[in-house]
């Protein structure tokens, strides 16, 4: 069901790979709420994704090549977004995260350190990257919404999640940092929303993927989040409902992240004793 939330708001999606990417869902529920945006992924996820698909999807949204380690790319992606968009930016999803180190399953203790500063680049540093070009170009408007996409092993740890767990640690710690230097510039919010394992190609990526899935899906008491459900979430941190929200990690989990333990599990235990 639609509500009309994002009517008249002009965006930036970055991330949207193919149909089970979380940005490709939110993409089609940005555009289900009015909103126009363009969507952007590295030049070669342009050639092996279907983001022309989700174009076609969302009212031929323009695509944008960006790496999003590169300030030159970014910088071009807010300049050129407002040219099409006609006007100032009014939310921003970056949905970005790839780490060497799991691709290549090298064990944390074992890490690659140039692997490590890829991750870092790529997962984390990119979303300050974005935030700096758009405020260097003050491209946003006051109120606009920037969101990133988090884990919960930024808190916890997961054997597998690898140096993404150390990447997630700074993505929200930047939603924090620059969420202050925003808010007090600008009015512009920043927020992490920490989501429940989904079955993406990032997701599916990390070793031991099933089991943390299903783990999660039985600790929570909802169940684990869909990433459709991922994109109705987001979409309220867009809108101007949520205006006052800033500088947190939203956990978007099914309660997963404050369940001790699940009598399911308890009993599951008890029964191989
Ligand atoms: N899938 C999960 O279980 C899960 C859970 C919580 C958070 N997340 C986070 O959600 C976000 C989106 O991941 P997803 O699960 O939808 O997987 P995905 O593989 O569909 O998306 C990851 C995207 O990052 C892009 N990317 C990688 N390197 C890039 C670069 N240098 N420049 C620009 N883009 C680049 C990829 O092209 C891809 O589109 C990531 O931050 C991920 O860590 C995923």
């Amino acid at each position: 069901m639609a509500y009309n939330l994002l009517k008249g708001k002009r965006g930036i999606i970055f991330g949207a790979l193919d149909e089970k990417s979380m940005a490709w869902q939110i993409a089609i529920r940005c555009f289900e709420e009015g909103a126009t945006f363009t969507l952007s992924n590295a030049p070669i996820a342009l050639r092996m994704g279907k983001i022309n698909e989700l174009s076609a999807l969302c009212g031929n949204a323009e695509v944008i090549g960006a790496d999003a380690t590169s300030l030159e790319d970014l910088e071009n992606v807010f300049t050129q977004s407002i040219e099409i968009l006609g006007g100032k930016i009014d939310f921003v999803l970056h949905s970005i995260g790839m780490s060497p180190n799991v691709r290549k399953n090298i064990p944390y203790a074992d890490t690659n350190y140039e692997n490590f500063l890829k991750t870092i680049d790529i997962s984390a540093l990119s979303f300050h990257k974005v935030m700096q070009s758009a405020m260097k170009l003050d491209a946003l408007n006051e109120w606009a919404s920037v969101v990133g996409l988090s884990y919960i092993a930024a808190q916890r740890t997961f054997p597998g999640y690898n140096d993404m767990a150390d990447a997630k640690a700074m993505l929200e710690s930047i939603a924090r940092s620059f969420g202050l230097q925003y808010g007090f510039k600008k009015k512009v919010r920043v927020n992490t929303v920490s989501q429940s394992p989904t079955k993406t190609t990032a997701g599916s990526g990390v070793s031991g993927f099933d089991a943390f899935y299903h783990y999660a899906e039985k600790l929570s008491p909802l169940g684990n989040a869909s990433a459709e459900e991922c994109a109705d979430y987001v979409v309220t941190l867009f809108s101007d409902l949520t205006r006052k929200v800033t500088m947190q990690n939203l956990f978007h989990d099914g309660g997963f992240s404050f369940t001790g333990v699940s009598t399911e599990l308890v009993e599951q235990m008890m029964m191989n004793k």
